[in-house]
């Protein structure tokens, strides 16, 4: 049987992730938005587009859930983008409520379902998710590392003028400007970062990294990134569909892993058909555990005021 994917929130990222599900014949799929018409026409039209690309997966559209019933897995992108100068944190209660109506209607018809979060703030959304859902943790994913570590890789396949293919990098922690890239564990091919590029340059890249998502805000003015972001949703997506048992960077809730406990975080996960089916704890040095404590404080922070706001 087919599988089936909904992607709540047809907007720049979520027709995105469909188009690419729909390209690489994962599953059929449903968009789901508020915007009355705008899930059942892009739907349509990447629905079209299969003659042309040699698909025959179902794409359909609709503003309510019970075009949803039955999926295996959930995709949350629905909310609003960051503008200029807006900062992920004041997202956090406007996304809130749409990540919340999203997580309870979705959960309502496919209790089975594997959710995935890509709603900014993300690392909060994920725990909003998880917490009005009822899902076990294992079936409430985040993603943000897998796009940080795409940004990461590129930057760093420019600098050293090499196929990104061959860069094998880990950005973990938070989806925001406290991110933490490990430049220890990254290498070209088995060759240490270290070996092939000076501090500085190491630095100026891992900046860039950390502001990647306000960088293509800046360009666009009217919004954010989605073609990475769908790509690297869809990933997540494929080694879930597929069982491939991927080792990726997304955002888990963690239960004493790093030394945290109660927030989603960014760390490697293996992504299989059971969703997270573990977590790994990499040892860190000081530094890198000073960083990652400084950004799950930055996290913790936003849990705490929907804590209190969100009664
Ligand atoms: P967009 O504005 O293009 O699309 C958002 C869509 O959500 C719109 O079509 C809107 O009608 C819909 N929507 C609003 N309220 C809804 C509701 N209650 N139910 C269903 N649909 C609803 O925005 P875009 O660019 O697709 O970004 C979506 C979200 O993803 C933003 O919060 C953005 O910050 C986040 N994002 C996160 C990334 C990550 O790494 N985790 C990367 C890129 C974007
Ligand atoms: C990004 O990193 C906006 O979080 C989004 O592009």
């Amino acid at each position: 049987m087919r599988k089936k994917v909904t992607v709540v929130g047809a907007g720049n990222v979520g027709a995105n992730c469909a188009l690419r599900i729909a390209d690489k014949e994962l599953a059929d799929v449903v968009l789901v938005d508020i915007a009355e018409g705008i899930p059942q026409g892009k739907g349509l039209d990447i629905l079209q587009s299969g003659p042309v690309q040699g698909y025959d997966v179902s794409i359909t559209g609709s503003n309510d859930y019970e075009a949803t019933a039955g999926s295996d897995i959930v995709v949350i992108t629905a909310g609003f983008p960051r503008k200029p100068g807006m900062t992920r944190d004041e997202l956090l209660m406007a996304n809130y409520e749409i990540v919340k109506s999203a997580a309870e209607n979705a959960v309502k018809y496919s209790p089975n379902a594997i959710f995935i979060l890509v709603t900014n703030p993300l690392d909060v959304m994920c725990w909003a998710a998880w917490k009005v859902s009822g899902l076990p943790k294992n079936r409430v994913i985040g993603m943000a590392g897998v796009l940080d570590t795409a940004r990461f890789k590129t930057f760093l396949g420019q600098a050293l003028q090499v196929s990104v293919e061959n860069i094998s990098a880990l950005v973990l922690g938070g989806h925001g400007d406290t991110m933490v890239p490990i430049t220890r564990l990254t290498n070209v091919s088995g060759i240490p970062l270290s070996e092939l590029l000076d501090a500085e340059t190491i630095n100026a890249i891992v900046t860039r990294t950390q502001n990647g998502g306000a960088e293509i805000v800046e360009h666009l003015k009217t919004g954010s990134a989605y073609y990475a972001p769908s790509a690297a949703t869809v990933e997540m997506v494929e080694s879930i569909l597929k069982d491939k048992k991927k080792v990726l960077p997304c955002a888990a809730l963690l239960e004493g892993e790093y030394g945290l406990n109660g927030i989603f975080f960014g760390v490697p996960v293996k992504l299989g058909a059971g969703g997270i089916e573990k977590i790994y704890e990499v040892q860190l040095t000081d530094e890198e555990k000073a960083a990652m404590a400084k950004s799950a404080a930055s996290v913790q922070e936003m849990v705490d005021v929907l804590k209190q706001k969100a009664q």
